[in-house]
């Protein structure tokens, strides 16, 4: 019996790499990045997600909709944390919304959501970071998740690094090769290169940064109450500990006039 436990034991440990490795397949390998989010205690950096609205501003917002992300949001301290009065002037200076009442184009105000845009027929990208996993499993054990998250931003930051450089046409549409895009071949062009965007504090803007700071915006655009979540989860782990050692006393005090009896 503990010799055939041990074999099967033996048997799963040996395959849980060569699963997760045949889980990669035709998809693009993507490498776990050590973002400030990570974890269960993780936090977004705000610096970081200032530069990545700075980049989704300059660069994708040509192409991309946030439809879905109210500009007031750029103002809450656990994300972008922008003053009140710079939010407000962000929308206003760089958005102009439809309005029906007036029947005109407006200057967009707190109150409204990033635009959409599906001009050029590229996908929104309000929930973009969630709906891609960089890596999956071990066996939906759920560890990657605890402590490296879904791999969403990852993939969004491969992505935009993997281009190769090789194109090709396809029924009148370029195609680029990228190593992280499943398929290999997107009809994005390579949107970012080193030095697109100066930063005001002179920060690092080569392509490798520049692709993860957008990504790490693109994940708190995604999920902007991921702080709370994470600190709300943790008080309901530490309270079910302590519930768990209560009732354990509990259990042993109710049948402690029991235990000790025999019963013949
Ligand atoms: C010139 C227009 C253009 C710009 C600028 C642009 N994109 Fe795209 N993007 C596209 C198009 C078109 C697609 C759809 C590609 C496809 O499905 O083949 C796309 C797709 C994507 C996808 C989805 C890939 C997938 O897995 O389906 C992501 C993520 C993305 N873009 C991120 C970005 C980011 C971040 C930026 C800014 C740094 C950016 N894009 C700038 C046109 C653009």
């Amino acid at each position: 019996m503990f010799r055939k436990l041990a074999i099967t034991t033996a048997t799963a440990i040996a395959l849980i790499p060569a699963a997760s490795f045949a889980a990669g397949g035709s998809e693009g390998h993507i490498e776990n990045i050590q973002f400030s989010f990570d974890g269960p205690f993780g936090k977004f950096d705000q610096n970081q997600l200032q530069r990545g609205l700075q980049i989704y501003t300059e660069v994708c917002a040509a192409c991309h909709g946030l439809k879905y992300v109210p500009l007031r949001t750029l103002a809450d301290s656990d994300g972008v944390g922008l003053p009140e009065d710079q939010m407000r002037a962000y929308a206003e200076q760089n958005f102009e919304i439809f309005d029906p009442e007036l029947d005109d184009y407006r200057a967009a105000k707190p109150t409204d959501h990033f635009p959409a845009n599906d001009g050029a027929g590229a996908p929104d990208l309000s929930m973009m970071a969630k709906a891609r996993a960089g890596f999956h499993g071990p066996y939906g054990l759920g560890l990657n998740q605890l402590f490296k998250g879904m791999g969403g931003a990852e993939y969004i930051a491969a992505l935009l690094n993997g281009y190769t450089g090789e194109e090709k046409e396809e029924a009148g549409t370029i195609l680029y090769e990228n190593t992280a895009f499943p398929g290999g071949w997107i009809s994005m062009s390579p949107p970012l290169s080193d030095e697109l965007v100066e930063f005001a504090d002179g920060h690092a803007n080569d392509l490798h940064h520049l692709s993860e700071d957008v990504a790490a915006f693109l994940m708190w655009a995604a999920e902007p109450q991921m702080m709370a979540r994470k600190q709300s989860g943790l008080v309901g782990v530490l309270f079910l500990a302590l519930l768990s050692v209560l009732l354990y006393a509990t259990n042993k005090r109710l049948w402690a006039s029991v235990k000790g009896k025999k019963t013949t």
